[in-house]
């Protein structure tokens, strides 16, 4: 058999360890399916003492992890430490100057960084690669890039996220409190480090721009992306879109508009026959809309040790199969970078939609018609409207509607004639309802 390709992994926490394990698990089928074994040389992290759950002994320690690709007994530098710039990115940038390949499952680096590095790989002629990036375990990338290689994709959108979806699948199922279950998704390994970026929407931002990217052959543009988290939902939202056939999902959607590309990553109440609503826990699905293939849905584990560290072992197979000799090697995106196209963000006020808006207002005569009236003066047509209870303890009572089908700038305009209104307690939340 030929030579092995030789791996640095840098990081060794929820995702570094889970690829020592199946890479010592697989060895056999990943040294039959890449025509030669796959072995971990060195490994670096940033506390050598550290206890692991993972044999640390065969491989040889480097303390610096940005010098992983200028070692001899590497030929692929594997970046598991996160965050868009510092180490991993010194990390990222120096393997390529050394002619090394580089995998990542870093989507905030990608998603800020992307199309530098790409420009480094495909001037060293090396293999930039991050399938673990984007929704866990499944090979939407790859997917994409070579499955759907054939079609104009107009429309690539799905659950992106799998804290939040866990946290809201649970809370659905349980009626559990939101810390709760955050804190419950972080012990199983599938939070960033810093939370905040899942429940925010960030993360889902990083890989919804990535996704656009590969989908349309347009530069990544993670600061167009429009970005809402789950952070201000209330249990009573999920069981209020409940009671109206809708569960709530953390959904990203990029779509191309002429020459002008929307991104958004929003919560959305998902109708209970839509594939999406049945998406639950740290699953994660995106749908690619075709103009050949049609629909198109991608769906499994989007986060966790094992299902990430399969993603970054079947990029490492692809590579050990592209240098051995005849094999591409191939750009990191569906074309290479020059020839992504730079699209400008386009404006939401025109899409058509219908939208879930939940108020909490004072409990007084007056209030319901001078939201009425914003939304008539606005031309949001209402088709359902729901008040619940009296006012507790909290002085607020919950108002919720949702709209008829109409311009999305119609309900901005109503909710701007409505702020400052001493009549709600706090700001508008306004969801959008996913069609079918
Ligand atoms: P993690 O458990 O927090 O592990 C991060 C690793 O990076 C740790 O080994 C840590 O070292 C090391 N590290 C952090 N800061 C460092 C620094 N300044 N210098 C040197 N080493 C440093 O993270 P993870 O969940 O495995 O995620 C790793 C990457 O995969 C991230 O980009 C994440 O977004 C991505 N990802 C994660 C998942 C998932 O389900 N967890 C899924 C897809 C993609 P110590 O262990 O010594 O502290
Ligand atoms: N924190 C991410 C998530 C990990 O929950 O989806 C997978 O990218």
């Amino acid at each position: 058999m030929a030579e092995p390709l030789r791996v640095a992994l840098a990081g060794l926490g929820t995702v570094g360890a889970g690829v020592i394990r199946l890479v010592e698990a697989n060895a056999d089928l990943i040294a039959r399916r890449a025509g030669r074994p796959i072995k971990i040389t060195v490994i670096s992290a940033r506390d050598r003492s550290k206890k692991r759950p993972v044999d640390l002994t065969p491989y040889t320690w480097e303390d610096d992890m940005v010098i992983l690709g200028e070692r001899a007994d590497v030929d692929v530098v594997v970046e598991l430490v996160g965050g868009a710039d510092g180490p991993a990115l010194s990390c990222a940038r120096a393997t390529m100057e050394a002619g090394k390949a580089l995998v990542t499952a870093n989507k905030a680096m990608i998603a800020h960084h992307g199309l530098e590095l790409a420009a480094k790989a495909e001037a060293a002629k090396v293999a930039l690669k991050f399938e673990a990036a984007v929704a866990g375990g499944i090979p939407v990338i790859k997917g994409l890039r070579e499955g759907a290689a054939a079609n104009e994709i107009e429309r690539v959108y799905g659950i992106l996220n799998g804290t939040c979806n866990y946290i809201l699948s649970t809370m659905e199922d349980t009626g559990r409190d939101f810390a709760d279950v955050l804190a419950e998704a972080q012990a199983k390994g599938y939070a960033e480090a810093d939370p905040a970026f899942d429940i925010e929407g960030i993360d889902a931002a990083h890989k919804l721009s990535i996704l656009a990217a590969i989908s349309f052959g347009s530069k990544i543009d993670f600061p167009g992306v429009e970005t809402t988290g789950i952070t201000r939902l209330r249990a009573a939202d999920i069981a209020q879109a409940h009671a109206l056939g809708y569960v709530i999902r953390l959904i990203g959607m990029a779509e191309t508009q002429g020459d002008k590309l929307f991104q958004r990553v929003q919560p959305h109440l998902v109708p209970f026959g839509h594939p999406l609503a049945h998406v639950d826990g740290a699953t994660n699905a995106v749908v690619a809309e075709g103009n050949f293939s049609g629909r198109l849905l991608f769906q499994g584990a989007g986060a966790g040790d094992g299902p990430t560290a399969s993603a970054v072992v079947a990029d490492l197979i692809d590579i050990a199969r592209s240098t051995m000799g005849g094999g591409e090697i191939g750009v990191p995106f569906s074309v290479p970078v020059a020839e992504l196209e730079a699209m400008a963000p386009a404006d939401s006020g025109p899409r058509l939609g219908r939208a879930y808006i939940r108020f909490m207002v004072a409990d007084r005569p007056g209030v319901l018609a001078e939201i009425t009236a914003a939304m008539r003066d606005a031309g949001v047509s209402i088709e359902s409207l729901i008040q619940k209870g009296r006012a507790g303890d909290a002085g607020a009572v919950m108002v919720a509607m949702v709209t008829h089908e109409g311009p999305e700038s119609a309900v901005a305009e109503a909710l701007r004639l409505l702020e400052g209104s001493a009549s709600l307690t706090e700001p508008p939340l306004v969801m959008q309802l996913l069609g079918e």
